[in-house]
This record gives structure tokens, C-alpha cells and sequence, in this order.
């Protein structure tokens, strides 16, 4: 399967492949046509970069014009791993692949069927994650061939993703290292290898919204919405007969009162089991044609920023007084 992969990769085709986060959409990064095919298979808008997969930590140089030392660092501590590193662009980088910025997202990932891939690929894959735009990133094959069906030549199947939630990406093209996306590799985790202060970007999800605004990024179809644990129980003792049935995602050990129409899936409190799980549910509910998603919030400690930052990009924050 591999041979054949990379020959549709080399005749500028499509191929999805597992990581150990999310299944990436791949293609070669060096051919225009294939890139702008990621773009219209994803229906995504090309000023987006995308991130670059490399078999081998040798290559950056190949990619990267500039490596600082403290980069380097990062890549020895982590790659291959869920870490996507922002470096200068080489002149030679395609703009569509960096959407035209002068930086570059460089990534070794260590997923079996990805290292297996780009080793005999031999080049950089560009891959974004293998979903259509706006929507949940894919973590098993069936959840690829539900986003792009035949948009896309080949899927290999490399099982659930380990980890199941995107790469951290880090910016180190500038003064400060800075964290864009949050991921299963902290900012703490950073820089403590660094050793030095890393600067987090606020994701603008993260601003607590007014009830019922509308977003798009990441987000079920079904409407999907988060709730303090406190205020689950008056929540859901609160529900009008036609708000039914709804889906509820908790983590914590709460008593609730059995109550029909309302499903309840209790997720782990462990945060790389829940991070693992948390796609995949998502995926499974939109599917059940509920009238809503209530998501329990997640604890505020750092080791669970990048599953609240993906729990703010698919819901709304309420409080029992406002749920319509
Ligand atoms: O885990 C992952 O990172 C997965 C797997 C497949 O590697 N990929 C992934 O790609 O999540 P994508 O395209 O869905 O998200 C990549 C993010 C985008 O938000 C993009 O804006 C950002 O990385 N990005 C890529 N290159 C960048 C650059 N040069 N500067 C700033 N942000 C960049
Ligand atoms: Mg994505």
C-alpha cells in the first residue's frame, strides 16, 4: 500500500494517511497542482498554509532557511512526535504552501504508517488535516471517507489516532517563541526545554461568548454547547420535552437523575484518554440527530488547555439562565 501511495503521491494525487494526532490530507509539497487539489478538496480558502511532513530531522535545512539553536532543541526533545515548529521559509517553499507568508510549519510526525510513508516518499508532504473545512478533524479512516470520499486517491488506515487532537504548533521564526495552537505538548512542557518563557496566543474562541453566537471553526453540525459543571443538574431538570433528546458529555462523577431523551456519555478524566476520545465522540453524536451536544467544561489546569481550546472552537459557553 505504501508503493502505492507514493506513487499517487509522485503523479500528483491525494493521499490521507494517520498521524499520531489527526489523518492528514497529503500531497507533494513541492507540486503546485497537487496543493491547490488540498485546497479544493477541502473547500478550504488558500490564504491558510498548510503544514509540512518530513521523514527526517536533516531535511529542515532543505525547508527552513533559518534554524535557531532553540528550535533545533525543540525538534531533538520532541519530533517525531505532536509538535509543528514555524521556521523562515527557503525561497524555493511553493507560496501556496505557506499561503503566502514567509514562514513555514515543519512537522516530523511518529505515527508507524506516516514515517513509513515519508521515508519512501523520500520529500516533504504537505498535509492539513483530512477534513472538509470548518469541520472536525478526522482521527480514524471511515471519519477521512466521511469529510472527502473519493476527493481523495487512497486512505491508508492506521487505526484511531493515539493522540486525537493537532499538533501544538509553535511559532520560532521570531524573537519570542510563541505558541499558536495549543496541543497535547504544553506551553510549560516548552519551556522547560527551552528554558525559557513562551508566549501563548488567546485564541479568540476562547473569549467567553453571548449565548447563541455563531461560530464556525471545528464545530458539529449539531448545535453544541458547554456548561459548567455546576450547573449541569438545574440544566438538564430545566428541558422543555420539545429541547429532547439531547446528547450529554461529562467527565466528572455526577449524580444525575435518569431522565429519557437525554444521552449521556461519560468520557474520561484521565486528559490524554479524554483528548483521544473527544473527536471521535463528537463525530458519533453529530450522527445521532440529537437536538443539541452539552459538553461538560473541562478543568482550567494547563494540562487541559488544548481539549478546552478545541471544546471553545465546537461550542458555545451558556449558564443555565440562557440556554436557548
Ligand atoms: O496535527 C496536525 O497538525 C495535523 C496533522 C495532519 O499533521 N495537521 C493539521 O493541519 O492540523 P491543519 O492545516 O488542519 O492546521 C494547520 C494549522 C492551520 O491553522 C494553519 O493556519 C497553521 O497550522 N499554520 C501552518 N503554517 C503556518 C505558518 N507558516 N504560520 C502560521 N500558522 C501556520
Ligand atoms: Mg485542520
Amino acid at each position: 500500500m505504501i508503493t502505492k501511495a507514493v506513487s499517487i503521491l509522485r503523479a500528483g494525487g491525494l493521499v490521507a494517511f494517520p498521524t499520531e494526532t489527526v489523518y492528514g490530507l497529503g500531497a507533494d509539497a513541492t507540486n503546485a497542482a497537487a496543493i491547490s487539489k488540498i485546497f479544493a478538496a477541502k473547500e478550504r480558502p488558500v490564504d491558510h498554509p498548510l503544514i509540512v511532513h518530513l521523514a527526517r530531522m536533516e531535511q529542515l535545512s532543505e525547508w527552513a532557511c533559518e534554524v535557531p539553536p532553540a528550535a533545533l532543541k525543540l525538534a531533538q526533545a520532541y519530533w517525531p512526535g505532536p509538535l509543528t515548529i514555524i521556521l523562515k521559509k527557503q525561497p524555493s517553499v511553493l507560496p501556496s504552501v505557506t499561503g503566502g507568508q514567509d514562514t513555514i510549519g515543519l512537522r516530523l510526525p511518529r505515527h508507524p504508517v506516516a514515517q513509513a510513508l515519508l521515508q519512501a516518499f523520500g520529500g516533504g508532504i504537505a498535509a492539513p488535516s483530512a477534513n472538509r473545512f470548518t469541520h472536525i478533524s478526522p482521527t480514524t479512516a471511515a471519519a477521512v471517507y466521511e469529510e472527502l470520499g473519493n476527493k481523495v486517491d487512497l486512505i491508508l488506515d492506521g487505526g484511531a489516532c493515539e493522540v486525537g487532537l493537532e499538533s501544538t504548533i509553535i511559532d520560532m521564526s521570531r524573537d519570542q517563541p510563541r505558541v499558536l495552537r495549543p496541543g497535547m505538548i504544553t506551553a510549560q512542557a516548552i519551556a522547560e526545554v527551552l528554558g525559557a518563557s513562551v508566549a501563548v496566543t488567546q485564541q479568540p474562541e476562547q473569549a467567553i461568548r453571548a449565548p447563541g453566537m455563531h461560530h464556525l471553526h471545528y464545530a458539529p453540525t449539531t448545535q453544541t454547547v458547554l456548561i459548567a459543571t455546576d450547573k449541569i443538574s438545574s440544566f438538564i431538570s430545566s428541558l422543555a420535552a420539545e429541547e429532547l433528546p439531547i446528547a450529554l458529555v461529562t467527565y466528572s462523577d455526577l449524580s444525575l437523575p435518569m431522565i429519557a431523551g437525554i444521552y449521556s456519555i461519560c468520557m474520561s478524566q484521565n486528559v490524554a484518554a479524554y483528548a483521544h476520545d473527544l473527536y471521535h465522540t463528537l463525530r458519533l453524536l453529530d450522527n445521532q440527530g440529537v437536538k443539541r451536544i452539552v459538553m461538560e467544561m473541562v478543568p482550567t489546569e494547563e494540562e487541559w488547555d488544548a481539549v478546552r481550546d478545541r471544546l471553545f472552537k465546537a461550542g458555545t459557553l451558556i449558564d443555565n439562565l440562557s440556554k436557548k
